[in-house]
Formats: C-alpha cells, sequence, structure tokens
C-alpha cells in the first residue's frame, strides 16, 4: 500500500514504475509527461513510432483520451475493462505524439489486476490522469510475468528513482486482445484473451474468427523471442526444451519447460517457459502449440512469433 503510494509520487515526478497487470508486466510512465514517456523507449531500446497503450483506472475516463467513440467501442468497455482488452480509439488533444508515434489514435485500457488499479488509483489522487505502459521487456524479446523477470530484464537500465512494483502473478500471462474501434466495425490486431467469440457474442456484430483476417499490430513479424531457437515442427531431440499441454508425453532425453492442463494454463505459462529456457542456456526450444480457438489462437500467434526471431 505505501509501496504503491511512493510508486504513484515517482510517476508524478517523472520517472518510471514497472507494475503488474492480469496480463503481463508493464512499464510505466506519466502518460502526459514526453521527458518520463522518452524513458520508457530509452529502456526498451524500443523504435519511437511504435505507440504506447494508455492504462487508466475507468471506463469513465475514456473520453479524456479519446474522440468520436463508437457506440459498440462503449459497449466492449463496459462488458470486457477492467480486463485484457485495449481499444484503439481517435485521440483527443492530450493523446500526444510522444505516445501515439504520430498516429491520430490512441490505445487505451482498464488493466485487471489489484496492484495496477491501485497504482492508476494513487496516481489519479496527484493529479495524473493516465500510464502509458508497454510490456517490461527489452524490445523484440519475451515478455515479464513476475517482478524477478522484470529485473533481469531491465533492472541494469533502470535508474534507483525508478521503481519495480511487487504483486500477484498475471492470471491471464500474455498479451491484451488488441481491437481497432476507429471504423464502423470493430477489428482485432492482436489477438488475446477476449477472443472474437467472446467479442461476436457481445456485440452480436460478424468478426473475422479466421486467422488469416487477423492483422498483427506492429510491423516487425518477430517478437516474444528468447534467444533459444523456437521450433513449431519437427521431433523434439534430447537437450531441447520442450514447452505443450500436459497430455503430451514427454519426449526422451528433452528437458519440459512447462506441462499446462489447458489452453488457460499455457497462457499463463508460456512466457516463464521461454525465459527458463535462456537461463537454462538452451540452444532450441520445440513448443507444440494448441489446437482450436478462443486464447489458443492468441497462444499459437505469440509462438509463431517467437519462432521466427
Ligand atoms: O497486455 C498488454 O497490452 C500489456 C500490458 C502492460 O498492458 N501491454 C503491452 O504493450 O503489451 P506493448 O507496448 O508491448 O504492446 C502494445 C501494442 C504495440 O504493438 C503497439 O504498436 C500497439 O499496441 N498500439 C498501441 N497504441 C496503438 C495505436 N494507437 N494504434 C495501433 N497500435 C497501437
Ligand atoms: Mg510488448
Amino acid at each position: 500500500m505505501e509501496k504503491i503510494k511512493s510508486a504513484a509520487e515517482a510517476l508524478v515526478k517523472g520517472n518510471l514504475v514497472a507494475f503488474p497487470t492480469e496480463t503481463v508486466w508493464g512499464l510505466g510512465a506519466d502518460a502526459e509527461n514526453a521527458d518520463a514517456v522518452a524513458k520508457i523507449y530509452k529502456v526498451k531500446q524500443r523504435p519511437s513510432d511504435h505507440p504506447l497503450i494508455v492504462h487508466i483506472s475507468s471506463s469513465e475516463e475514456i473520453s479524456q483520451w479519446a474522440i468520436d467513440i463508437p457506440e459498440y467501442a462503449r459497449e466492449l468497455a463496459k462488458a470486457f475493462w477492467p480486463g485484457p482488452m485495449t481499444l484503439i480509439l481517435k485521440g483527443s488533444d492530450i493523446a500526444k505524439d510522444f505516445i501515439t508515434g504520430g498516429q491520430p489514435t490512441v490505445g487505451l485500457r482498464v488493466p485487471d489486476h489489484p496492484t495496477a488499479l491501485e497504482l492508476l488509483r494513487e496516481f489519479q489522487k496527484l493529479g495524473g490522469r493516465g500510464i502509458s505502459a508497454p510490456s517490461a521487456n527489452r524490445f523484440g524479446k519475451v515478455s515479464t510475468t513476475s517482478a524477478e523477470d522484470v529485473r533481469d530484464e531491465i533492472g541494469a537500465e533502470l535508474s534507483d528513482q525508478d521503481i519495480i512494483l511487487d504483486g500477484e502473478t498475471p492470471r491471464v500471462g500474455i498479451e491484451s486482445t488488441i481491437i481497432d474501434c476507429t471504423k464502423s466495425f470493430p477489428a482485432i490486431l492482436r489477438p488475446g484473451a477476449i477472443t472474437p467469440e467472446m467479442i461476436h457474442d457481445q456485440l452480436r456484430l460478424e468478426l473475422g474468427t479466421d486467422e488469416k483476417d487477423i492483422r498483427v499490430s506492429g510491423s516487425h513479424k518477430s517478437h516474444y523471442a528468447p534467444a533459444a531457437k523456437v521450433v513449431l515442427e519437427g521431433e523434439a531431440k534430447p537437450g531441447d526444451g520442450f514447452i505443450a499441454l500436459s497430455s503430451i508425453p514427454t519426449p526422451s532425453g528433452v528437458v519440459r519447460l512447462c506441462s499446462p492442463e489447458d489452453v488457460y494454463e499455457y497462457a499463463k505459462e508460456l512466457y516463464a517457459a521461454l525465459r527458463k529456457a535462456d537461463q537454462l542456456g538452451l540452444a532450441r526450444v520445440v513448443a507444440i502449440p494448441p489446437e482450436g480457438e478462443g486464447i489458443a489462437l492468441a497462444i499459437r500467434d505469440r509462438l509463431e512469433r517467437a519462432s521466427r526471431g
């Protein structure tokens, strides 16, 4: 609690705060402070034309950051916030170029995690209106799902005034679903735990559920990649890392990195498993992607990108 108050104060002073969300850890800065936001790009070594998601504490704050909000976007916000969903909307005048990467749109999200929400509320009490936060990892690398992973990943780049908050393990484990809400129909830009089926059921609008209909944000095909080579096809050889549902037996001689019981556990454990491969110095990881729709689609998206690393 006291720790969260100090973290909110650190944000006001223009410092960085890494904080847990229900998806992954975010690396946060005051979304209205250009110098603070510049630190995020520096720490992550991220190209400056890559926009950042602004985290807000409730859907009421949408209209501070966005204009021309379609009815369907309000409905999505009402149904799935707080939660693992980011809405891309036309930005208001407080959504500056240093947040949007020079685009006319802004990404907004209300995270569903006690620490993140508490931080947002404390920050708001001090006059803050939004916390811009990408995933707390170096650009192109695997996202972090524990405070310890954040320290390993970017700790050396942070200053003494920056803070890494501890907290509950993210219940989802992969990044939010990103939905473009700037057209007459919503379009998924990055698949996540809010699935095409859920969006369709909520809005009763047709949405592509086919993987090829899903445009994934960012021009970089490779992402979420560990140092180990990730392979999605072929036999696992002795000495390889192995990631698969628990129903799939472990090939002999491989290092089993996780054994999730179902697709939800798969999403939750995936990034820690990829990091473990690097900690163990493995050269290669064989991952068997889960089949089916829903969050399995998002897991396959992350695995495919990791395999292009
Ligand atoms: O679950 C999440 O979304 C996590 C947690 C920390 O909230 N954040 C996250 O941020 O994954 P990041 O920066 O690693 O990925 C955000 C993606 C980027 O690919 C970025 O290009 C896209 O969102 N994005 C952000 N604002 C956008 C905008 N205005 N238009 C299009 N894409 C946008
Ligand atoms: Mg990221």
